[in-house]
């Protein structure tokens, strides 16, 4: 059974009668573009066809009513005087509902069940599934019109201000925003999108290393604040205003930290723009060495891999229908991504599930992924 029919069976169980619409959010894996979003810069993400999917009808009161499959708990809250507590997964929905309201508009009540595939902490944003899943469901109970980028940026908000987790903009915007078959180049200073095609032939395919960051939160605060750091030092808001030449013209004067930190960020927007490119001309073979390129620089310069996560970019690339792997997302554990030849993708995860495990006595999740549209209401049963 799919998802989406268990969704909407339960709904029937527990709440009798049909939902009145089926709502699903991707969870997303970047291409290329890490660690640039909140350096104004540009990313590479596509929405992939793990999601959370939400069977609802609204209510007539203020109450939300929801179900959660994978939690196995039934919670519910008042859309009036939100606070904030500790169930995990409900804080996210009450975040959404919070900064909604927070921005004028006028929500009402729902009850419905949800549930997910996207793997919880593995590094494919579940949490901005979970937070666009919300918006999109308040969106269709309450009537207020869908605009990717406008709810990308509460769904940030919410992660930001009611999570407390300090994250960019990529995943909500590529949650929200995903076109099916395509990757999307997305301007995190402008918000600008524009879909790229995956070149022919190839599979993306998700490896997760079966380890998860630990202390992430912290690192991941750190490194935005070295970049900061070096953006004050050339003067300008973000270190997409720097280039290659700018850059090399006073990098001896930056720290060794700094530097790199810099030089991985300049260096990858540069990468995502090549990256775009090589996807428009249908080039695979450049595609995965900007892939490459990508992963040595998060490694060496960005310093936010691990041994997990580098052992199973050898893995991939050491295959002959690789074009190309990187770790993917934040770093220090959970996913890589690979760029594959289609018609070996399946051989190909079989082959790197076996060497990874024999290098780490780890079982590794592989994921070969279709490239999905973001947040929407599903009408009829896909
Ligand atoms: C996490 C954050 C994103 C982005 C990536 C790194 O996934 O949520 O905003 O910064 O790390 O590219």
């Amino acid at each position: 059974m799919s998802l989406q029919q268990e969704v909407r069976q339960e709904f029937e169980r527990r709440f009798g009668g049909r939902p009145a619409f089926t709502v699903r959010a991707p969870g997303r894996v970047n291409l290329i573009g890490e660690h640039t979003d909140y350096n104004d810069g540009f990313v590479l993400p596509m929405a992939i066809d793990r999601a959370i999917w939400i069977a609802l009808r609204p209510r007539s009161d203020r109450r939300v009513v929801v179900r959660s499959l994978d939690f196995d708990q039934t919670a519910e809250f008042s859309l009036e005087g939100l606070v904030k507590e500790h169930a995990e997964w409900l804080e996210y929905l009450k975040g959404v509902a919070w900064v909604l309201q927070e921005a004028n508009y006028p929500l009402q009540g729902w009850e419905g069940v949800v549930g997910g595939d996207v793997p919880v902490g593995a590094g494919l944003s579940s949490s901005a599934a979970l937070e666009l899943a919300t918006a999109r469901t308040f969106a269709a109970v309450s009537g207020f019109a869908w605009d990717a980028a406008t709810m990308a940026k509460l769904g940030q908000r919410a992660e930001n201000r009611w999570v407390g987790m300090n994250c960019g903009i990529m995943d909500q915007m590529i949650s929200a925003a995903g076109k099916a078959g395509h990757a999307l180049l997305i301007d995190c200073r402008s918000l600008e999108t524009q879909p790229v095609p995956l070149p022919p032939a190839t599979s993306v395919v998700v490896l997760d290393t079966a380890t998860r960051r630990g202390l992430v939160d912290s690192a991941y605060n750190e490194r935005r604040a070295q970049c900061e750091a070096a953006a004050r030092f050339f003067g300008v808001t973000a270190l997409r205003d720097v280039s290659m030449a700018q850059f090399e013209a006073r990098a001896a004067e930056l720290d060794d930290v700094t530097r790199r930190r810099a030089r991985h960020v300049i260096t990858e927007n540069a990468r995502t723009l090549e990256a775009v490119e090589a996807m428009r001309r249908g080039d695979a073979v450049e595609v995965g060495q900007l892939m490459n390129a990508s992963h040595v620089s998060l490694r060496d310069d960005f310093q936010v891999s691990s041994d997990k996560l580098n052992t199973m970019v050898t893995c991939a690339i050491r295959e002959a229908s690789c074009y190309g792997a990187r770790m993917t997302g934040g770093g220090f554990g959970g996913c890589a991504v690979a760029l594959v030849r289609s018609s070996s993708a399946h051989a190909f995860a079989a082959s790197v599930a076996r060497s990874y495990e024999t290098a780490t006595s780890l079982a590794p999740n592989i994921y070969i992924c279709a490239a999905t549209n973001g947040a929407e209401v599903v009408q009829g049963l896909a």
